[in-house]
């Protein structure tokens, strides 16, 4: 199992590619304050935080005796060229309102320590926190840069398997839409699901060869059986539902094996599926049903409306092959 949403992945290597190319040793912003105001926030900062955050976001505990990661690697995930101290506020308030994979950027610290749970502090105690964070120049772990270079180096060898994955089942989702869409200009859905029953399996498998991975779509209401998720792929499928749902863009997931990277990325109805997907009877019209009835006597995939996830993509890539 890998931690959710992996959407943002490519936003993280830009962050860290930001942080180390721009970076100075020191974490602290150029210019600090000088305003009795601002610096009487740093002060009440100091002291909250010490209070409500520091039990689990320590500087001192090592690598494998933490609860969280140090507050000096959250801050250094929360800035980037175009952070201003109110675009971090508002980041860091509501992250830890509502801790969310659609807004972490942390996908590595929520792997493995799992998500942070919600504190309801007031916003201006937050607001002093984010203060505090933003101008002081946190103590790091000596650990912390070793550890972030190697993570910055699985995030990208991440990303682009996760983008091959994604071209492979663009491309042959092309190749299906295109031979789908001839079919149906030929003669109507209820021939075409003639060509759905006798092709779309062979030409996802002759896709798959072309780029020697498995491709395949699963669903978790199948029209034909041998299109079921499997219960791993369940775990992935109503994963990436709850991205979709909770609004994430750029939806997908990544399970690493030692053999193979798999990649799973949502299929989306839009109207021209519903002609084969959608209300028996009146969307999917009297011929086109008796077609699917006769092929399909267990048929689950009716009943779908525009914009739902109709299933996944499940794209199977050897490790060996992905290094190139
Ligand atoms: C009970 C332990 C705990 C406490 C207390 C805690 N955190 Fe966290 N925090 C975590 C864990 C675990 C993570 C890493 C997983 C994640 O990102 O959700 C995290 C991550 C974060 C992140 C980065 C989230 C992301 O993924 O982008 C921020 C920001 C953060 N904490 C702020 C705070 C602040 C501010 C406080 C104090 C007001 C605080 N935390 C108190 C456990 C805690
Ligand atoms: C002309 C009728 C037709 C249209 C239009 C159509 N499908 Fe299908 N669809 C089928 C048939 C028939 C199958 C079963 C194919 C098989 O036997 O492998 C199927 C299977 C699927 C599967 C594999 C899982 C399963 O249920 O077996 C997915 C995913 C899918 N369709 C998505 C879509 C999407 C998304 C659209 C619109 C972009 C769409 N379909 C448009 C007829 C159609």
């Amino acid at each position: 199992m890998t931690s959710p949403a992996f959407f943002r992945l490519s936003a993280l290597a830009l962050i860290f590619v930001a942080f180390f190319s721009c970076a100075s040793e020191s974490n602290a912003p150029l210019t600090l304050p000088t305003d009795q105001a601002t610096l009487d926030l740093m002060e009440r900062g100091g002291k909250l935080i010490a209070a409500n955050c520091y039990s689990c976001h320590t500087t001192d505990a090592d690598l494998n005796a933490r609860l969280a990661p140090p507050m000096a690697a959250v801050k250094s995930h929360y800035l980037n060229k175009e952070t201003t101290f109110a675009t971090f506020t508002d980041e860091l308030i509501r992250f830890v309102h509502k801790p969310s994979p659609v807004y972490s950027k942390m996908p590595g610290a929520r792997k493995r320590f799992g998500l942070m749970p919600a504190l309801p502090l007031p916003e201006d105690e937050l607001q002093a926190i984010a203060a505090f964070i933003y101008y002081t120049d946190l103590e790091a772990p000596d650990w912390l840069e070793a550890h972030q270079r190697e993570e910055l180096a699985t995030v990208r060898q991440r990303d682009t398997m996760a983008e091959r994955g994604r071209n492979i089942a663009q491309q042959t989702k092309a190749i299906l839409g295109k031979n789908l869409l001839q079919a149906l200009n030929a003669g109507g859905a209820e021939n075409a699901v003639q060509f759905c029953t006798t092709r779309a399996i062979p030409l996802t498998d002759s896709s798959a060869n072309h780029f020697q991975v498995r491709v395949k779509r699963v669903s978790d209401r199948p029209r034909n059986p041998d299109n079921t998720a499997d219960s791993l792929e369940m775990v992935q499928l109503v994963e990436i539902r709850e991205d979709l749902a909770a609004g994430a863009t750029d939806v997908y997931r990544l399970v690493e094996g030692p053999e193979a990277v798999t990649g799973y990325y949502p299929i989306v109805t839009n109207g021209m599926c519903l002609q084969c997907h959608g209300e028996r009877g009146t969307q999917i019209l009297p011929a086109t049903l008796s077609a699917l009835e006769a092929l399909y006597p267990t048929d689950q995939a009716t009943g779908y409306t525009t914009n739902q996830l109709r299933g996944i993509w499940v794209v199977t890539m050897p490790r060996k092959q992905s290094l190139k």
